[in-house]
């Protein structure tokens, strides 16, 4: 079957958005209305007129598409499709680390499971967490959970004493300073671009720390024509279809989620036919997750 030709289909019959991260697969990159990193998704979820969103990411992303329209139907094609940093941490968690750090303003990544994000007073995504901890009032900031963002955040906002918890993910933690080393030896002009979910040591290697979007724009803005990449990549094939005059080169051979990848054109095709399948969180949950998500979009203006 040409699962693409019957996605656009059932796509135009149904009336429904498909939002496509950047780590997806290029088949599903090239089938999605909207391709973009987690800040980009959740704001068009959020302000799309379409009532029916199939949500091509790992779980939260969907997730946080529903606790910001609930109101409107999430498909998430693969419920398997998690990211596995989500689950390091868990309101459960939060809720000791509050009676530790009683004056603490709690800031968590947006890959937290919607439990977790009850809990906490912010939410932020590698686009917006600089600003967002910069602008918060209170000194002490808990970053959960990433150790890396974390990190990358502390030293850009030095004025704040920011408590980093230990999670990390593992395709951006085991990135190795030789692979990078041999990378930089075969292409000595290109500009060094990494995920700020990076190890400490690639991250003082590298050029420059962005998000998928940032690096997006960075690419675009630049005159620079090598860049390596230290992400996932399908955010490397998305830079080679969209800049074909410049050279991208991996950090090293497969960094690759394999969470992302878990969603197949059959899979998105079976989700708008079935409608399956729909991204459900009781209203307790729902209604607590929104504020800290609600108060990101806020603050990230
Ligand atoms: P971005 O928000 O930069 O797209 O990153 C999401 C993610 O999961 C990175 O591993
Ligand atoms: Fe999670 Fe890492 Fe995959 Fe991003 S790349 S979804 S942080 S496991």
């Amino acid at each position: 079957m040409d699962y693409a030709r019957e996605i656009l289909k059932l796509k135009k019959e149904k009336d429904a958005l498909i939002l496509v991260h950047n780590y997806q697969s290029e088949e599903i990159q090239l089938i999605g209305d909207i391709l973009g990193d987690s800040l980009d998704l959740s704001r068009k979820a959020k302000d799309s007129d379409k009532e029916l969103i199939v949500f091509c990411g790992v779980s939260f992303m969907a997730e946080s598409a529903k606790i910001l329209s609930p109101e409107k139907t999430i498909l998430h094609p693969v419920r398997e499709a998690r990211c596995p940093m989500a689950d390091m941490i868990s309101a459960e968690k939060v809720k000791i680390l509050r009676e530790e750090f009683p004056d603490a303003a709690f800031v968590a990544y947006i890959n937290t499971n919607a439990e977790t994000k009850t809990e906490v007073d912010v939410i932020c995504t590698s686009a917006n967490a600089v600003n967002i901890v910069r602008n918060l009032p209170q000194k002490q900031i808990v970053f959960l959970p990433d150790k890396n963002l974390g990190r990358f955040v502390a030293k850009q906002v030095p004025e704040k004493e920011i408590i980093l918890f230990d999670g990390f993910c593992s395709v951006h933690e085991f990135l190795y300073v030789k692979e990078l080393n041999e990378t930089k030896e075969h292409h000595p002009n290109a500009i060094v671009l990494t995920h700020p979910e990076a190890n400490e040591n690639i991250s003082n290697l590298s050029d420059h720390l962005f998000g998928t979007g940032g690096m997006i724009n960075f690419v675009k803005n630049s005159d620079h024509k090598e860049f390596i990449i230290g992400t996932e990549e399908g955010l490397t094939d998305r830079l080679r279809r969209e800049f074909p005059e410049k050279k991208f080169f991996a950090l090293q051979p497969r960094i690759i989620c394999e969470n992302m990848k878990k969603i197949k054109l059959e899979d998105v095709y079976l989700s708008l036919l079935n409608l399956q399948y729909k991204v459900e969180l009781s209203t307790e949950i729902l209604e607590k997750a929104k504020a800290p998500l609600d108060r990101m979009l806020e603050l990230s203006k």
